[in-house]
């Protein structure tokens, strides 16, 4: 008999690993005592085990075994620490070719809570390299059935978490957030990738009895299992959820049965709109009746702006602070990789406002970068201009394109949008005060005025409605665009005339908003 032993956990490396030995070694599946996390019982300790039998993960040797459930389940108690290189002197096996669905499968099925998962894997691992390469599609078959349930209950359990997992602000702390949530399986490590696209600008930790995930704006570390009582009980944020559920709550449409089926009542404690819950069903019926009175009304629109708008009243003291809502914030046309916030000194003297992110800012994540980006670098260079003494940023936050292949083309943004990133827009400049605003093409002056006014019309010096000086010129990728060359270096050499204007202009100008 061959003891294998994994550690605690989803521990998909490991169990890799001694898939390779175990099928190079020719050892079949009834010959594999597979133990999870220093088990004794099985096969004796850990230390029974030959170099090559243990994974690398419980190489480690830091997980304990937790108590065996009633069911027979093993306990959730931690998750698989991050893999480890092989010990010098190991040969890792050549990995396996299996076909990417029985790869998914085990990706998934490790994470079940199921202490049998492993041998039930390397069941199906063996069969598929023993002659039934297409046995997955044997959905009759009662290994495949099984382990196919057991996929999907993973794949719920993440979605779950994906859904009902809240961050709640921590106390003290400017912009650090904590969330608690219970899972059914090991599903930490896949689940938190989610968290890291969604709030890749904030500070977060997800604490679970199973192990902690933390993200700090830049890495995603994995740590111990934590309780309840470390999470924030509440946060300036609730009132905003509550609301928000509150507004999107049909009475006419309530079914408790159905509500606990999608929400099932142990997620109910981490949610904050679950406590306007018993409120709403009580009070459905008679707000079905009124609303029956009622003259039809044109339906309102649902969004997640509403509950943005919750936070969006909260004192913004920061640039930091704004920019980090901002990245959190979802995109009002989807697509856009991620929210560009502006770039530059907190006290910049000048503000450049672009039209929306290209291509490239969506995926670098600033302003001005992308080939637009290096002319107006340059142009700012020329007329004696620094890009980082000054502040650039745009309209819009997010990218809009038009999928073409494996194009991406950039969409104008429409004026509902402008009109709808203005707030952001509005909010960097009272941060910054800077002593002008330069608006670069129609899009910049639209969020500045609130009009389409042609840029031909409108060139030169400015003073905008919000109180702001400063100037109006061309965005640089209009002279990117300009058909032949000697147009190109004519509008470039103006433009670098409208930067050396705004130079002057700015040199004994006041701070901040001044009178008409
Ligand atoms: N165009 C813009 O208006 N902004 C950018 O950030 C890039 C291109």
């Amino acid at each position: 008999m061959r003891p294998i032993l994994l550690a605690e956990g989803a521990d998909l490396d490991g169990f890799r690993r001694a898939v390779r030995t175990l099928v190079a070694d020719g050892v079949a599946p009834d010959q594999v005592i597979w133990s999870i996390g220093g088990e004794a019982g099985l096969f004796g300790s850990a230390s029974h085990l030959s170099q090559g039998e243990r994974s690398s993960n419980a190489e480690g040797g830091v997980r304990v075994r937790g108590k065996v459930c009633p069911d027979g389940a093993q306990p959730l108690t931690r998750t698989a620490p991050p893999s480890r290189p092989l010990p010098l002197g190991e040969v890792s096996p050549r990995p396996l070719h299996l076909p990417r669905p029985v790869a998914a499968l085990i990706e998934t099925a490790v994470c079940h809570r199921d202490p049998e998962r492993y041998a039930l894997l390397y069941r199906l691992v063996w069969r598929v390299l023993h002659g039934e390469r297409e046995l997955l599609e044997i959905a009759s078959d009662p290994l495949v059935h099984r382990l196919t349930l057991m996929a999907k209950s993973v794949r719920r359990d993440i979605h779950k978490m994906h859904a009902f997992l809240r961050f709640r602000q921590v106390e003290g702390e400017a912009e650090r957030y904590v969330a608690f949530f219970e899972p059914e399986h090991f599903i930490l490590e896949a689940a938190a990738p989610f968290f890291v696209e969604r709030f890749r600008a904030l500070d977060w930790s997800i604490l679970t009895p199973i192990g902690s995930a933390h993200w700090d704006g830049a890495a995603l570390s994995f740590g111990p299992p934590a309780t309840r009582a470390e999470a924030p009980e509440t946060d300036g944020f609730e009132a905003g959820w509550r609301g928000y559920y509150e507004s999107t709550f049909n009475p006419a449409r309530v079914n408790p049965e159905l509500m606990r089926a999608h929400m099932p009542k142990k997620y109910w404690r981490n949610l904050p709109e679950t406590a306007a819950v018993p409120g709403l069903v009580r009070s459905a019926a008679s707000r079905v009746s009124s609303m029956l009175e009622q003259e039809p009304t044109m339906p309102t629109k649902r969004s997640p702006e509403k509950a943005l708008e919750a936070m969006r009243d909260r004192e913004i003291k920061s640039l930091a602070q704004l920019n980090k809502l901002l990245k959190a914030s979802e995109p009002l046309v989807k697509g856009a990789t991620q929210a560009v916030a502006g770039e530059g000194p907190d006290d910049a003297e000048i503000v450049f406002v672009g039209e929306q992110p290209g291509d490239q800012e969506d995926l670098q994540g600033r302003p001005f970068v992308g080939p637009a980006g290096k002319l107006f670098d340059r142009a700012l260079g020329d007329a004696g201009l620094d890009r980082r003494q000054v502040y650039v940023t745009n309209a819009v936050k997010h990218f809009k394109f038009d999928q073409r292949g494996k194009k991406r083309i950039h969409q104008k943004p429409t004026a509902g949008e402008v009109k709808h990133y203005r707030w952001w827009l509005e909010k960097e400049l009272e941060l910054i005060r800077p002593k002008l605003v330069v608006a670069l093409g129609g899009t910049a002056v639209l969020a500045m005025t609130g009009k389409n006014i042609p840029i031909i019309r409108a060139r030169g010096p400015a003073h905008f409605p919000d109180g702001y000086d400063g100037y109006i010129s061309v965005h640089p990728s209009y002279l990117l665009r300009l058909p032949d060359e000697d147009a190109k270096a004519l509008a470039y050499r103006q433009f670098v005339e409208d930067l050396e204007r705004v130079r002057a202009m700015a040199a004994d100008h006041p701070r901040g908003r001044v009178a008409a």
